[in-house]
């Protein structure tokens, strides 16, 4: 069931030109991705060799070719500091890595990026922020790498792009945690699940279409997913604070799912047109997910977000639909049941598309511009599609084939709303979930590792470190209700 190994990427490119002819001053990065001609000639395999006379670096070198192209894709983690292992700021740094560098671009690893196009999947619109490198790109590290990571002479240092903005532009309100929550190791727990309880303070409806997630201890904050809570059911909390939340909301109450923050995650922003509806009252749920790094006690006590609104209600409203277990959905294989030591053990949901329960006409105009995938770590793939009521035809959503709890988020698509995947009512969506409740699966190791246990166990639905979920949700502009 798993198509990961579609992805993996081994490209045999011929040298692109630009290692042939150098470039030199102008904008680099552009130079080394796209002016990087492929050349059909006999160029391959000579860059690193040709030019040890006369003074001329070889090329790739790290300051010529390399330094813009890590800067560019890698230094949003990869910073003494940042949430990567390991930095590449300095040429020694990065040098050191070269060959893992080379390895894990090819595999398609790094930058880390899980919304995939497969065998089974090809999603009809690009996704936003989709940090891929070019194949140019990734030969260009692997040339360097096996030059043996040359240098290059600093005179020639290219400029360096300026490290994207992660700033969300003029933002309406930003709201801090209310108290501190502090995290240490213990034993084989490094994780846990805190959930925090955010007021925006609008006193009337507003359209929400910015939204930033602002980590306030980065060397704890490992990832975040963001709901709305319409009835403020979390308002009670002691200092906004609820501890061990798992991978819920802490609340009864329902909430939708709008946004997922990672590590250099980018701002959220709507297409233009689309709001995200947040009622008056409502208030915003952070299930953080704290990573203790072992140096004992750890606070945080700045985690804030920042939105941006309007009290206007745009062309479309935005709604946040969760599907699949536990939300709404038909089960087709279930009640969600993953026997100890199953390997590839399906689930499948189908929802029939509907507004309230009721069908809705075709007036009205329901376009999908955000999508995201949620499981716990005995999933290894998801999948969700759309099959057209009429034409019986299937539109791929999402496909994580390679499931990482570790990397969750929102994928919203690079285009206008109206060129947005369309459905109608009595349209279906699907989901699949993969999960694999084996020691082969590192996710399971884990888990079992933090409880107690040595050997799988049967799996359920439910919100426990050992139980799993199957969620799909679906961002919906709407326009003509
Ligand atoms: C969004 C944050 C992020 C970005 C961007 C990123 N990395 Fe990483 N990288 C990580 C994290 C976190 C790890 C630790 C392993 C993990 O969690 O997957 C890692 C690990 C690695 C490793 C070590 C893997 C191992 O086997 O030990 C290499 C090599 C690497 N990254 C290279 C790169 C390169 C090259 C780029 C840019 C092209 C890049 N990374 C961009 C976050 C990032």
């Amino acid at each position: 069931m798993c198509e990961n190994q579609a992805m993996i990427r081994r490209v045999a490119l011929p040298v692109p030109l630009v290692l042939l002819l150098g470039c030199s001053g102008g904008d680099q990065t552009s130079a080394a991705t796209a002016t990087a001609t492929e050349s059909d000639t006999a160029a391959t395999g000579t860059a690193a060799t040709d030019s040890t006379t006369g003074g001329e670096a070889t090329r790739p070198n790290w300051h010529q070719d390399v330094a813009p192209l890590i800067t560019r894709s890698c230094l949003g983690c990869h910073t003494s500091g940042g949430i990567a292992p390991f930095s590449m700021e300095t040429y020694a740094e990065a040098a050191a890595w070269s060959p893992l560098i080379a390895d894990d671009v090819e595999a398609g690893l790094m930058p880390p990026w899980h919304a995939l196009e497969t065998d089974v999947c090809q999603p009809a619109l690009p996704y936003e922020h989709d940090p891929r490198l070019a194949a140019d790109e990734i030969q260009l590290l692997r040339e360097w790498a096996d030059a043996g990571a040359p240098e290059g002479d600093p005179a020639l240092a290219a400029p360096l792009p300026d490290p994207q903005s992660l700033d969300l532009p003029n933002p309406t309100t930003t709201v801090k945690m209310g108290g501190t929550v502090t995290v240490e190791a213990a034993g084989n727990t490094l994780d846990y699940f805190h959930c925090l309880s955010l007021d925006p303070g609008h006193a009337s409806d507003v359209f929400v279409d910015g939204l930033q997630l602002i980590p306030g201890n980065r060397a704890i904050v490992h990832h975040v997913l963001i709901y709305v809570d319409e009835s403020a059911a979390s308002a009670s909390w002691p200092n906004g604070i609820k501890t061990n939340c798992g991978g819920g909301t802490g609340v009864a109450a329902p909430t939708s799912l709008i946004a997922g923050w990672v590590p250099g995650g980018l701002p959220m922003t709507t297409p233009s047109d689309v709001g995200i509806a947040l009622p008056a009252g409502a208030r915003l749920i952070l299930n953080v997910h704290y990573h203790a790094t072992g140096g004992g006690p750890e606070s945080d006590d700045g985690t804030a977000v920042a939105l941006r609104w309007s009290a206007t209600p745009p062309d479309y409203v935005s709604i946040f639909k969760l599907l699949g277990e536990p939300a709404e959905a038909t089960p087709l294989t279930g009640p969600l049941m993953i026997p100890a030591n199953e390997k590839d053990h399906v689930e499948d949901y189908e929802w029939t598309v509907s507004y309230g329960g009721q069908p809705f006409p075709d007036s009205i105009e329901a376009r999908i511009w955000a999508v995201a995938h949620h499981m716990h770590k005995v999933g290894i793939d998801m999948r969700m599609w759309v099959i057209d009521r009429d034409t019986k035809e299937e539109t791929c959503l999402l496909h994580t084939p390679r499931w990482d709890f570790d990397w969750q988020r929102v994928y919203e698509y690079d285009a206008p709303v109206g060129d947005a995947v369309r459905v109608k009512a009595g349209d279906t969506i699907r989901l699949r979930c993969v999960y694999d409740n084996s020691l082969d699966n590192p996710g399971v190791q884990q888990v079992l590792a933090e409880v107690g246990l040595d050997a799988p166990v049967d799996v359920k639905a439910g919100e426990g470190t050992l139980d799993e979920m199957c969620i799909g949700a679906i961002g919906v502009a709407i326009r003509g209700l």
